[in-house]
């Protein structure tokens, strides 16, 4: 498409989404709205125009907690996962993998897991001609190593053909990825694919341990390995995939505007970089947002953004039949 033939509706575009938090995608008029409904106080978490309300990342991190505690059973996590499908699809999103947290499914009780699970793939099943989702497990840095062991454990005992990743997320100043190497091989050898957050909080050095030591796959974020010259390199012969949220960073003050943000100069040094949204409505972002915003600042064009959708599905957690049906998507919308 040339730019004579009109505005891009970038929204139409077919996409891949990798780096998505289920509670972070939640509308807040929903979260209000189940508040009201189960009489849950949770002031503090809205403005006076009724958008989530924090000052820097800790708060992020407080005020997405507090919105996540109306979340409270399995149809509550129905009721999300339709609502967030549907929005996905809205953007065109064909392809979605989702962090999931046991911590709050079930306060990482297994059996309570697998009725939050059970819930939540019943949707993804009924909206499978339309969007393909699969979840990652995560567990959550900042409760620590011991919980993170027990979300391991669900990860494991669930992994198949809709759990097919495990991953980390939350506070990244909070320990070393050692400290949660043993999730993380629990989580392999389940046959789970892996990622985490780092280079988001955490430097260069950071991310080069959770590679050593956790032997992720991907990283979340990752984008402040663009201050270590050697280990862009590294990423870029390696093949190490970059799950990159560049709304999400500006919002939280990582980088003050797009143009400063380094996902175009680590895309030009060979790193292979994917867009997602990590938490839309908390930075007042969707994927067709995120596509306008990169094109405005980057000049990349919808031949980019393809290039960039088959890095994606490369990268999926998700089995080679799956993979090569949404290819074929990509190709032929
Ligand atoms: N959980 C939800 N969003 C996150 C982010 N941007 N970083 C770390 N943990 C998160
Ligand atoms: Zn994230």
């Amino acid at each position: 498409m040339s730019r004579e033939e009109g505005p891009i509706d970038w929204a139409a575009i077919p996409k891949v989404e990798l780096h998505h938090h289920l509670e972070g995608a939640a509308d807040p008029a929903l979260i209000c709205a189940m508040a009201q409904e189960k009489q849950i106080n949770i002031t503090g978490v809205f403005d006076e125009r009724g958008h989530y309300k924090y000052a820097d990342f800790p708060e992020f991190l407080k005020v997405y907690e507090a919105a996540t505690s109306v979340l409270k059973t399995p149809v509550d996590y129905a009721r999300l996962t339709r609502a967030v499908l549907e929005g996905a699809v809205d953007q065109g999103v064909i392809y979605l993998e989702t962090f999931l947290s046991p911590d709050f499914c079930g306060g990482r009780d297994l059996s309570a897991w697998r009725d939050y699970l059970a819930a939540m793939q019943e949707v993804a099943d009924d909206m499978a001609d339309t969007i393909t989702l699969r979840g990652i497990v995560t567990c959550i840095r900042h409760f620590g190593p011991d919980k993170a062991k027990q979300t391991a454990l669900c990860a494991a005992e669930t992994a198949g053909d809709f759990i097919v990743g495990y991953g980390m997320g939350g506070d990244e100043t909070m320990g070393r990825p050692r400290d949660f190497a043993w999730g993380f091989d629990c989580a392999r050898e389940a046959g789970l694919h892996l990622t985490a957050h780092a280079g988001e909080w955490g430097d260069a050095h950071m991310v080069r341990d959770t590679i050593d030591d956790l032997h992720v796959e991907r990283i979340g974020h990752g984008v402040r390995a663009i201050e270590g010259p050697q280990l862009v390199e590294y990423l870029a012969a390696s093949g190490i995939v970059l799950e990159v949220c560049p709304a999400s960073n500006v919002a939280l003050g990582l980088y003050p505007t797009l143009s400063a943000h380094p996902i175009a100069r680590l895309r030009d040094a060979g790193v292979r970089v994917t867009i997602s949204t990590d938490d839309p409505p908390f930075f007042h972002t969707n994927m067709g947002r995120e596509y306008a915003a990169l094109s405005k600042t980057f000049g990349w064009t919808p031949e980019d953004f393809a290039a960039l959708n088959t890095t994606a599905i490369e990268a999926g957690f998700c089995d080679d039949t799956t993979r090569e049906a949404i290819a074929k998507r990509l190709e032929r919308p």
